[in-house]
Formats: C-alpha cells, sequence, structure tokens
C-alpha cells in the first residue's frame, strides 16, 4: 500500500506530452550515458541526455518525471571529479543511480565510498531483497559490474537492498524520499534482467507512462512543423538514406505539398537505389519531387581524381552546387528540411559529460551554411532506432528503413583509384550481387554494412582458355554499434564462396574476389 501511495503522489503525466515531461539523464562522463537514455525511451519514456553541471533550479524547470544519474570513469574523491549540485537530490524527484551515480548519491547523503584494492569487472551474482526496483524478478541473477570504487555505508535513511559477494552494498533506497541507486549496470544486454530493473524505476517508482510511441512522435512532430512553417514553402535534400526521408515524410505529412524534395542523383549510387527514391516518393507517397540526374556533372568534375579527401570536397561541393541551383528555381523558400538525429546534438564529452555539439559532416547532404533558410529538424530529438520506428510507422518500405549506412560520396570511395563509368559499373554489379546474397542469407539487418570494395588494380587470372587480367572486388563486411569501431564480419563460408563465384561467372572485368578480415581499428570501414 505504502508503495503506492508512493506512486500516486507524483504528478501526473498522462496528458502532458512526453517532451514536456522528460526523464533527465544526467551524464557524469560514463561510456553507457547515452545508452542510459536509449534504454528508459525503449520503455516508451522519453528521455534526454543532460551535463551533470545543471543546477537544481535549471533541473526543476524542466519539470522531469524522474533523473537517473549515469556512470563515470572517476573515483568521488578525486580531485576535479564531475560533481553534481547537491540540491538536486533534495528536489523530490525520483532519482536512480547507477555505478558514480550511486556513489555520488552516498557521499552528498552521508554515506561512505571507498576504493577496493581491486576492481570488480563483469557478470556478478547479485541477491535482491524486497523493493519496487525489483518488483517480480528472481531473487538470485546475473548483473554486470564495473568499479573500483564502492558503498561501503548507505546513507542515513537508506536501506540496503542488493548484494554481491564482492560488493555488499550493491544497491540502496530510501524510498520515503524517492532516491534509489544500483551498483551493477542495468543498461548493459550482460544484465539480463536490467531493462526490468529499469521499467521497474519509471514506472512502479517515477509514475512515467510508456507514452513515448513512434505514433505519438509522429502527432507531436507533425504539429510542431506546421507551426513552425505555417504556410510558407518548404525544402528537403533526399540522400537516399533513412533519415533524410523520414524527415521528408514528417513534413510532407505536417505540410503537405508546401514541401518540395530535392533528390540530386550524383550517379554513385548502388543499382537501383537512385529509381527507388524516385519511386517510393514520387509514385508511393505522392512528394513532390525533384529528382536531378547530375551523374555527368559529378562524373566530369571526379575524372583523373584518385585522392579520397579530394574526391569528398568534389562530391560534397558539387552536391551544394545543384542543390543551390534547383532551390533558387524553386523561387521564395524560407524552410530547409535538416535530418539532425538527437546523437548528433549530444556527444559525450568524457568525465565533462555532454556537450551540444553538431557534428558537420554528419549534416544530411552537408548543406550550404550561407543558405538563408530556417532550419526544420524533425529528427532532433530522436535516436536512430526511433527514426526508423517512425518510418515504419508512416509506411516507409522495408529496404529504405533498415538501409545500412552509405558515405555520402557514394562508390566515388570504393573505387581505389579513378572514378570512371566503367569502373562504376563493374564495382554496382559486384555490390548487388553481394547485397542479394547477403539479404538472401537472412543477414542483412545483423550487418552493420556490407558492401564490394573495387581497387583499381589488374591481376592475372585464367578463364577457359584464355589468360585474363581483371580487376578484383573485395568484400567488406562488419558488425558495430555505431561505427566508432567494427568488426569484421564472420560471413559463412559458403556464403562467401556463392557470393565470390557469381561474381566472377557474372561480370567479364572481375576475376578475382577477396575478403576483408580486419576490424576498426586498426583499419577504418570504408577503404578510403
Ligand atoms: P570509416 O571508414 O571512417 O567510416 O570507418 C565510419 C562510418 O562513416 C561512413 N563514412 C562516411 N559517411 N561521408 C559520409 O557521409 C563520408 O565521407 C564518409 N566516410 C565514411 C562509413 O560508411 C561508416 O559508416
Amino acid at each position: 500500500m505504502a508503495e503506492h501511495a508512493e506512486v500516486l503522489s507524483f504528478p501526473s503525466a498522462a496528458t502532458s506530452a512526453p517532451e514536456e515531461r522528460p526523464v533527465l539523464v544526467l551524464d557524469f562522463g560514463g561510456q553507457y550515458s547515452q545508452l542510459i537514455a536509449r534504454r528508459v525511451r525503449e520503455a516508451r519514456v522519453y528521455s534526454e541526455l543532460v551535463s551533470h553541471r545543471l543546477s537544481a533550479a535549471e533541473i526543476q524547470a524542466r519539470n522531469p518525471l524522474a533523473l537517473v544519474l549515469s556512470g563515470g570513469p572517476a573515483s568521488v574523491y578525486v580531485e576535479g571529479a564531475p560533481e553534481m549540485d547537491p540540491d538536486v537530490l533534495r528536489l523530490g524527484i525520483p532519482t536512480l543511480g547507477i555505478c558514480y551515480g550511486m556513489q555520488l548519491m552516498a557521499r552528498d547523503l552521508g554515506g561512505t565510498v571507498e576504493s577496493n584494492d581491486v576492481s570488480e569487472y563483469g557478470k556478478a551474482d547479485a541477491l535482491l531483497g524486497e523493493s519496487p526496483l525489483f518488483r517480480d524478478l528472481p531473487a538470485e541473477q546475473v548483473v554486470w559490474m564495473s568499479h573500483r570504487d564502492s558503498v561501503t555505508a548507505p546513507p542515513p535513511g537508506a536501506r540496503v537492498t542488493a548484494s554481491s559477494p564482492s560488493t555488499p552494498i550493491a544497491a540502496f533506497e530510501d524510498r520515503e524520499r524517492g532516491l534509489y541507486a544500483v551498483q551493477f549496470h542495468p543498461e548493459v544486454v550482460h544484465t539480463p534482467e536490467g531493462q526490468e530493473v529499469l521499467k521497474n524505476f519509471l514506472y512502479e517508482v517515477a509514475g512515467a507512462p510508456p507514452s513515448w510511441t513512434p505514433a505519438a512522435v509522429i502527432e507531436e512532430q507533425v504539429e510542431r512543423i506546421r507551426s513552425q512553417v505555417g504556410s510558407e514553402r518548404i525544402i528537403c535534400g533526399l540522400s537516399g538514406g533513412v533519415d533524410s526521408a523520414v524527415a521528408a515524410l514528417l513534413v510532407h505529412k505536417a505540410v503537405g505539398d508546401q514541401l518540395t524534395c530535392v533528390f540530386v542523383d550524383h550517379g554513385l549510387m548502388r543499382a537501383n537505389e537512385a529509381e527507388q527514391v524516385v519511386e517510393t516518393f514520387g509514385g508511393h507517397f505522392h512528394v513532390p519531387l525533384v529528382h536531378v540526374r547530375a551523374e555527368e556533372r559529378f562524373l566530369s568534375r571526379l575524372a583523373g581524381v584518385s585522392d579520397p579527401e579530394t574526391k569528398r570536397k568534389i562530391v560534397g561541393e558539387e552536391f551544394i552546387r545543384v542543390f543551390e541551383e534547383e532551390a533558387r528555381k524553386l523561387g521564395d523558400v524560407r524552410f530547409l528540411v535538416q535530418g539532425t538525429l538527437y546523437s548528433d546534438v549530444i556527444e559525450s564529452g568524457g568525465d565533462d559529460g555532454v556537450a551540444a555539439k553538431i557534428k558537420s559532416h554528419h549534416n544530411v547532404g552537408g548543406l550550404p551554411a550561407d543558405m538563408r533558410m530556417e532550419l526544420v529538424e524533425p529528427l532532433r530529438l530522436l535516436f536512430k532506432d526511433e527514426v526508423r520506428r517512425v518510418g515504419e510507422e508512416l509506411g516507409m518500405p522495408e529496404r529504405l528503413v533498415w538501409r545500412q549506412p552509405f558515405p555520402g560520396p557514394g562508390l566515388a570511395i570504393r573505387i581505389i583509384g579513378d572514378v570512371t563509368e566503367e569502373r562504376l559499373e563493374t564495382l554496382r554489379e559486384a555490390d548487388a550481387v553481394l547485397q542479394d546474397e547477403v539479404r538472401k542469407a537472412g543477414l542483412y539487418r545483423e550487418l552493420w554494412q556490407s558492401f564490394c570494395v573495387l581497387p583499381a588494380i589488374r591481376s592475372v587470372g585464367v578463364q577457359g582458355d584464355s589468360r585474363t587480367y581483371g580487376y578484383p572486388i573485395a568484400i567488406r563486411a562488419v558488425t558495430s554499434e555505431d561505427a566508432m569501431t567494427a568488426d569484421w564480419a564472420r560471413l559463412p563460408y559458403d556464403l562467401i564462396e556463392t557470393i565470390a563465384s557469381r561474381i566472377v561467372n557474372e561480370i567479364p572485368a572481375v576475376n578475382r574476389v577477396v575478403l576483408d578480415v580486419t576490424s576498426k581499428p586498426p583499419a577504418t570501414i570504408e577503404w578510403e
């Protein structure tokens, strides 16, 4: 009963828009800070990652439903360790401290934290006691630990609710004040019941409604876009990727034909991709679409260029030029859609936590800075997986929604050497074989990226009775979470065999197929 009263005593959030009552994740520089925010959202509760430097007043002004204090690499007693305004814990907002967040809570509330002789890293067997956090969960379970310091005495008034063999105080709570803390990491997959712990905190403790759904996001963004754009015209550059596609569809849903999409076809896409964009937007969704066939312009500027950075610069510049020309033709357009994602807005800044920063090279199409248009950024609050779910909800075809990342300069940086029409055609055919077989094997979505590279060298082969002097094709397939690191994918040998023999049999210019077995680091994902 007492727990119920506690839940009901928090203000109801059911009637307000999810973004008006966020769960704020205070970033203390831990490697999992962003992951915590994503996990909260997976529980259908809107969350934002914010700096640990926010004052109690600033936090209160955001009217959060709950707070989560992230982990962090520092020790709470070290000079310069990230701090938080101690008044934050007196706001009466339900708060969950994780790892460093737990230790900070303990220290600031009068408990003690001490350094262990050895750090505890990896799986641990935890014994969970009675707590709203652990409701309906097995009392014994595996949790993921990663810490050197430990809480050795909980704050006065708090109760210890979990332990593990090396961490007697693995969780504590002060229900009266709505303060909860865990030493283990509920946000990582290595804590199998971790998501349930987070859900219990959100639903049971904080009374947060699971209202952050793709449908709610769409409804909300459509409203926002309408009020921002009014009856003005708006333009959107389509890249063929999921971000610009979802952004465009949201805007179209909001303001209909006030939107014009411009698809700059630079001729460096993979087989059938340009057609797919035109078919989806022009044909299926009836979005006003300008399809600029600029292949010749791009190819003539790329002729004889083999330096990767020069290729990138050329494609970027030419893209802007073409886009500007088209925008000018459209006359008075006040607004420009940009597919900026939440992960572009936040950047974990080491110990110091988040810093608002936009990664310029990740902006859709890298549009010109001097274009005097107001930006409309309907994906600014969304993580990539949320963009995909919104895309599905909007009825976007599976191929577009789940498309693997593809670099802006396209196949130009997958031909190692000069880019020519003939090499592009060869690479496109080889890549189509690879895509086809990877999809047939059901592996497309499991791989971060899978593609072919054409190093413009020749090697000797023998086909039939004659010697050949053809191109090699390299197969590159990686698994990754975020492209910062990547592991080369262990594709089944039979699949590699099928891909290789189809490529050499179907494409006369190719007589050899090799497999890239390097991870990132030391290699990068792309070859250029
Ligand atoms: P690397 O090769 O650096 O790539 O491991 C990391 C991720 O970034 C993509 N990439 C690019 N994307 N323009 C882009 O829009 C580029 O010039 C570019 N270069 C690499 C790459 O495909 C991978 O997903």
